[in-house]
């Protein structure tokens, strides 16, 4: 029984294999999972994430139940997590949770006998970053010399799990983002500083293969809207800093978008954009992980 919680939780051997899976299984509908249930603890809302795994399980022949917001006792405080946790685990094979803070999850974890996946917490996105380097993988067909550049929040979760995934399958990142929103100072550490950190975005996207954002407001930041937009403002990827780049350079996005503000339409529906198959790659890799996990 494994939990996945953090790109660390992986070594390199079990996220290529991961990636190996994600081909296999890629577009197929099977009965490995036959029988099996995973709960979707989802605390903030989600598209991407809740239906590529409900619908990844349904395609392994197993069964996904929505067990967000409302619903739950431990939500609306009435229940602790650890009984929850408790609880689930005589129902389930797995959870998939989505919850604001990180000590949550691994509350969640510390009293779990079934997986529990993180599908994002305040502090990361581990489920996000590895179908973004499964992406650039089938992009380009190689990870290796290629150049990920992260433009915008450098605090972000989605970023976190991203420095984390480069530095494990030695794909180098830069973060460019202004001096308020420094990468999480315990990732830089775990990961021996393999980002390289700066506040000059035109120059850091020149040698880019793919540029890299995401929100500047991530859920439950809602109250920083006005602070963070001031000081992000100069961190939108747009036409101007894409004629800074190659011009093969890759746009990629988590999504959902918010755009005109970190992204403009131009960008995110042109003809460097590759959203919508990361988006979908969503649904794929999730498939590896749960017959990986839940096998
Ligand atoms: N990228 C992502 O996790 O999207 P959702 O918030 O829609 O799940
Ligand atoms: N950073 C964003 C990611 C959404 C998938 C957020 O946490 O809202």
């Amino acid at each position: 029984m494994k939990h996945l919680l953090d790109i660390n939780d992986l070594s390199k051997k079990e996220i290529e294999q991961i990636f190996k899976l994600t081909d296999k299984l890629r577009n197929k509908k099977t009965n490995l999972l036959k029988q099996k249930t995973i709960g979707l603890l989802f605390a903030k809302p989600s598209t991407r994430t809740r239906v590529s795994f409900e619908v990844g399980m349904v395609q392994l022949g197993g069964h996904a139940l929505d067990l967000s917001g409302a619903k739950m006792q431990v939500f609306s405080g009435r229940e602790a997590i650890s009984d929850t946790s408790k609880t689930l685990s005589r129902y389930l094979n797995a959870v998939i949770a989505r919850l604001y803070s990180h000590e949550d999850l691994l509350e969640l974890a510390k009293h779990s006998s079934i997986p529990i996946i993180n599908g994002l917490t305040d502090f990361n996105h581990p489920c996000q970053a590895l179908t973004d380097l499964y992406t650039v993988k089938k992009e380009f067909g190689k990870l290796k010399g290629i150049h990920l550049v992260f433009v915008g929040d450098g605090s972000d979760n989605v970023c976190s799990s991203l420095i984390q995934a480069c530095y494990k399958l030695g794909v180098k990142i830069t973060v460019a983002t202004p001096r308020y929103y420094p990468p999480d100072a315990e990732i830089l550490k775990r990961t021996h500083h393999h980002a390289t950190v700066t506040d000059n975005a035109k120059q850091a996207v020149k040698n880019a293969d793919v540029i890299y954002t995401d929100t500047w407001i991530s859920m439950g930041q809602e109250k920083q809207k006005v602070e963070r937009k001031r000081r992000l403002v100069g961190y939108q990827v747009n036409a101007k800093l894409l004629s800074y780049a190659h011009p093969q350079v890759r746009i990629m996005h988590c999504l959902p978008a918010h755009r005109g503000e970190e992204i403009t339409d131009r960008v995110l529906d042109g003809k460097h954009s590759i959203v919508f198959d990361q988006a979908e790659n969503r649904l794929h890799v999730q498939k590896a992980i749960l017959y990986l996990l839940l096998k």
